[in-house]
């Protein structure tokens, strides 16, 4: 695991003690990795708010589209599989829905609440081509089931 996430994971456990608003934790949550990581462009929240569709949730960076449906883009993709989309050049993704033009590397990891329910995905967007990889995989999948999978929503 990249060294940065330990660090991370250690800030945010702080941050949300006690905390079991969903809205606050993702803001907390999107706030703490996005400033974290440089090549973190845009990081942020798609949030289930009926079946088979996402809203933009808390997010930082430029501004994200409102609507996925979870038969679009990469979000949609983590939603509907309910399985991480690990995207090293978005260009090759069927359906990508670029919020930036500058976007060439995504990770997308659904969200799961303490019953198992998916309530959301964490979107993260790099300028970087091939920015992500199982590590971060492994590290942003701990953190949501750290947060998010002891409160159901
Ligand atoms: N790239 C995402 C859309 C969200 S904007 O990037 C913030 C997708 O393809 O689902």
């Amino acid at each position: 695991m990249h060294p940065r996430y330990a660090d991370v994971h250690a800030a945010i456990r702080s941050l949300c003690e006690g905390e079991d608003d969903p809205i606050a934790l993702m803001a907390t949550v999107a706030c703490e990795l996005h400033h974290s990581f440089d090549h973190f462009n845009w990081t942020g929240f798609y949030r289930v708010v009926s079946p088979g569709l996402l809203k933009i949730g808390p997010y930082q960076g430029g501004h994200g589209c409102l609507v996925i449906p979870f038969a679009r883009g990469v979000c949609g993709a983590a939603a509907r599989e309910e399985r991480t989309q690990l995207v090293p050049d978005v260009d090759a993704f069927p359906g990508h829905i670029a919020c930036a033009s500058s976007t060439r590397s995504e990770i997308v990891v659904p969200v799961f609440d303490a019953s198992g329910a998916l309530i959301a995905v964490l979107d993260v967007d790099s300028d970087t081509p091939d920015a992500f990889d199982k590590d971060d995989q492994e590290a942003l999948e701990t953190l949501m089931a750290e947060v998010f999978a002891k409160h159901p929503a």
